[in-house]
């Protein structure tokens, strides 16, 4: 399949270039910035794009490319486009000027097309663009021609057609950019010319064909299911692969919402007829290990290693039963893989998020059938495999679980409280319509009391806090602006309804510099 390569330079869009481009229907992947010539000789891929990034070319440990990376590309002839940093990077090496701005140009302006070109074809003279920089071109190498500018950038986008280099200082994948897609797509099919070749249904059948291929006719795997979106997406793409040679595992960790335990075994044993599916109740044990914890990594730990433990004693089991089991399944996807690997390098460790990884004594090779595909490619193959869409929509739910939405110590008493809370707040999202339109929706459980009246009697009761937020990727997000009366709703009902709780606060947080999660 023919494919276009991102080089990731830090920018905070790389996934959502690589994502336009898939849109496009061709397939695209991220790499390292500084990745070697081999790994692109492999690829062979058809363009490449560079990304923006927060450096600042003249910085002396800022990201470069791999110093034969012009070569390489000048000798296969594969055209480039840099984006922002990407854009710099380009003039810098070809000997062009980069100067950091007077004013910083951030948010929507207007571009004017000086030169009709390829990359441009299709706009209108004058188009709004999304801008998002320091530096900007001030000379252009010898060669290259300038396609378009702004009020305050001169140098907006160009082009050197016989060296098939192209920059532009905004940012064509983001929506601020009307006709964004549209010069991705001049790219990539108009100067990469690569085939639109990447469709879901056709990885559905691939996949499936290649999954049974590796795993045989013989050999059993075994999967940790948790009812979310990608786990249930492996599992029944692995199922229609291999049938009931797959040994689901569904871990009660005592931290799930209410009824979910008995859902995800009603999906699965009932409405998805799968035979093998082993659930574990490991709430004592874990509520035992988490007692008296508080610090939030603390409890992530605790989770994981427990998590781990239960998980490995019923695949031993299984194992004893079954000798066949050769293989772990994950549901890890792309972002996951690409979050832990290049793009975070340099990033802080914010919370150990990451789905967690098998001990490598447990013998089991591992496969990762969603590894190359992003959350909205997953959902709509899960739709195509004909999951029930109760399960495709769901709202992201963390590993621990209730657990980082109990600021401070868990209880038993404090997980009965928040799941009612979490059960009314999604059922009133729910009858609002809204909660397709929505990244999370949930409700924390705050250890402070304050003070009420309810009837003639005053309480002296917790606090309830509501966290709703749209998202694209969780990477950024804001607090949902919800209609005052389905708040006030939402409010009274946890408030008469849930004992424990008398007050309800709404969190008017985005992120950054907040997070998602409370803890
Ligand atoms: P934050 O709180 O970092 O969350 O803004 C971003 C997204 O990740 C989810 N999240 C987790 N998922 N294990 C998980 O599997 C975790 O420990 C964890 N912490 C946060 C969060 O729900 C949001 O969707």
């Amino acid at each position: 399949m023919e494919k276009m390569i991102v080089l990731d330079f830090g920018g905070q869009y790389c996934h959502l270039i690589a994502r336009r481009i898939r849109e496009l229907g061709v397939y695209s992947e991220i790499l390292p910035y500084d990745s070697g010539i081999e790994i692109l000789k492999t690829l062979n891929p058809k363009g490449i794009i560079l990304s923006g990034g927060p450096n600042s070319v003249y910085e002396i440990n800022s990201p470069k490319l791999h110093e034969d990376f012009f070569n390489f590309i000048s000798k296969e002839n594969i055209p480039v486009l840099g984006i922002c940093y990407g854009l710099h990077l380009i003039v810098h090496h070809f000997g062009g000027k980069i100067t950091p701005h007077d004013n910083k140009e951030y948010g929507k302006t207007e571009l004017e097309i000086v030169d009709p070109n390829l990359l441009l074809q299709s706009l209108e003279k004058v188009e709004i663009v999304w801008m998002s920089h320091g530096d900007q071109v001030s000379m252009l190498p010898e060669g290259f021609k300038i396609y378009a500018k702004t009020k305050n950038c001169p140098i907006a986008a160009y082009g050197n057609e016989e060296k098939n280099l192209y920059g532009v200082q905004f940012h064509p994948e983001v929506v601020h950019t009307p006709k964004g897609n549209q010069i991705l797509e001049n790219f990539v099919i108009e100067i990469a010319k690569a085939k639109k070749e990447w469709k879901l249904e056709n990885w559905i059948e691939n996949t499936i064909n290649e999954v049974r291929k590796e795993i045989g006719s013989e050999n059993r795997v075994i999967l940790g299911l948790s009812g979310g979106v990608d786990s249930s997406v492996t599992a029944v793409l692995l199922h229609k692969a291999i049938g009931d040679r797959l040994h689901n595992i569904f871990v009660n960790n005592g931290l799930l919402r209410k009824n979910e335990e008995i859902e995800v075994q009603e999906t699965f044993r009932e409405k998805l007829s799968f035979i093998n599916f082993h659930y574990v109740d490991a709430e004592d044990l874990f509520l035992e290990k988490l007692r008296g914890v508080e610090d939030p990594e603390e409890k992530r730990k605790i989770i994981g290693h427990t998590f781990i433990k239960v998980f490995e004693k019923k695949t031993i089991e299984l194992e004893k039963a079954y000798p066949d089991i050769k293989y772990l399944a994950q549901g890890t996807i792309y972002p996951d893989r690409v979050e832990t690997s290049a793009t975070s390098n340099s990033s802080a460790k914010i919370k150990s998020h990451h789905n967690l990884t098998l001990p490598d004594d447990m013998m089991l090779k591992i496969i990762e059938p969603l590894r190359d595909l992003y959350k909205d490619e997953v959902r709509k193959i899960g739709l195509q495999l004909g999951i029930p869409k109760e399960i495709i929509i769901r709202h992201p739910f963390p590993g621990p679980g209730l657990a980082v939405r109990i600021i401070g110590a868990i209880e038993k008493g404090r997980l009965e409280i928040l799941r009612e809370a979490d059960t009314i707040l999604i059922s009133e999202i729910k009858k609002a319509g809204i909660y397709e339109s929505l990244w999370q929706a949930f409700c924390v459980f705050l250890p402070l009391k304050t003070v009420g009246i309810m009837g003639d009697f005053r309480t002296y009761d917790y606090l309830c806090a509501i966290r709703i937020v749209e998202s694209r990727d969780a990477m950024t997000a804001n607090f949902a602006k919800l209609d005052w009366d389905l708040l006030e709703r939402i409010g009274t009902r946890i408030i008469n309804e849930v004992k424990g709780i008398n007050r309800v606060v709404y969190d008017i947080s985005n992120k950054p510099p907040s997070t998602i999660e409370f803890e």
